[in-house]
């Protein structure tokens, strides 16, 4: 499956997530990964300990930024929440996929350069979890039919798991984006995710990126981590 971004490098592909208590863990990271690493996801741990602010730093020093707050409230909210950070030099923002949400999001985004991305369903999430939830069928049913509304919407990407990437890439045409967590290498600990993929094996599916929070940010050698899964989504890319 082709992804919508095949100019992308293998590098620019893999955003850290940088799930860490605070800013000079973060930094501390940042620097320690170097070149190897262009993109960074700011989420809850990190950007309600200063990480809204280091974003700047980040974005000051060239690296793109993935603000990963999974808004979901209100339209008029999540509309006036999207204005507050349009401007931020941030390149993705993350809304979970409700259509009064999404809707909101887009309307406060549009004209920028910040893309707004749906959340489908958690890669911690399961079947079982999916029907404890109270919705109606599967994990992928609840992909699809929340991709779909998300598409009609104009959203510009959607995060899923890489098992629904190459099912989703149909539905969301050739140039949105599909955003991929729950990534790990083979041989990593899944930890609470559970709909999980190999680097490799996302890319075939046709994920345009690549989210790796604990792979790369709880081992010994970041770097080491970040650099082989690098090497191993440029294999995938040309096989
Ligand atoms: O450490 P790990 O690689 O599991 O980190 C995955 C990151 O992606 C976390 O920051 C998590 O919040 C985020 N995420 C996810 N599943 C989604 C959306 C975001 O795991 N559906």
């Amino acid at each position: 499956m082709t992804a919508a971004s095949p100019d992308v490098t293998p590098r620019d592909r893999i955003i850290v997530a940088l799930d860490l208590p605070s800013v000079a863990v973060a930094d501390k990271l940042v620097w320690q990964l170097g070149d190897s690493i262009t993109f960074y996801k700011i989420g809850y741990q990190l950007g309600y300990a200063g990480g809204l602010s280091f974003a700047q730093d980040l974005i000051k020093s060239g690296k793109k930024v993935f603000f990963d707050l999974k808004l979901h409230d209100i339209g008029n909210t999540v509309n006036k929440g999207v204005e507050s950070i349009v401007n931020s030099g941030a390149t993705f923002l993350t809304v979970h996929a409700y259509p009064q949400t999404m809707k909101a999001a887009l309307d406060a985004a549009r004209g920028s350069k910040l893309k707004i991305l749906a959340v489908t369903i958690l890669t911690s999430y399961n079947d079982t979890d999916v029907t404890e939830a109270g919705y109606v069928g599967n994990a992928r049913d609840q992909v699809k039919r929340k991709s779909e509304q998300a598409c009609a919407l104009g959203i510009d990407g959607i995060v899923c798991s890489a098992e629904e990437s190459e099912m989703l890439r149909p539905i969301v045409g050739p140039t949105r984006l599909l955003v991929t967590p729950g990534i790990r290498p083979a041989g990593a600990e899944s930890g609470d995710q559970k709909r999980i993929m190999t680097p490799a094996a996302a890319v075939r599916a046709g994920s345009d990126y690549l989210v790796v929070g604990r792979p790369i940010t709880g081992v010994a050698d970041p770097k080491a981590a970040a650099d082989a899964i690098v090497q191993e989504v440029a294999e995938a890319t040309q096989s």
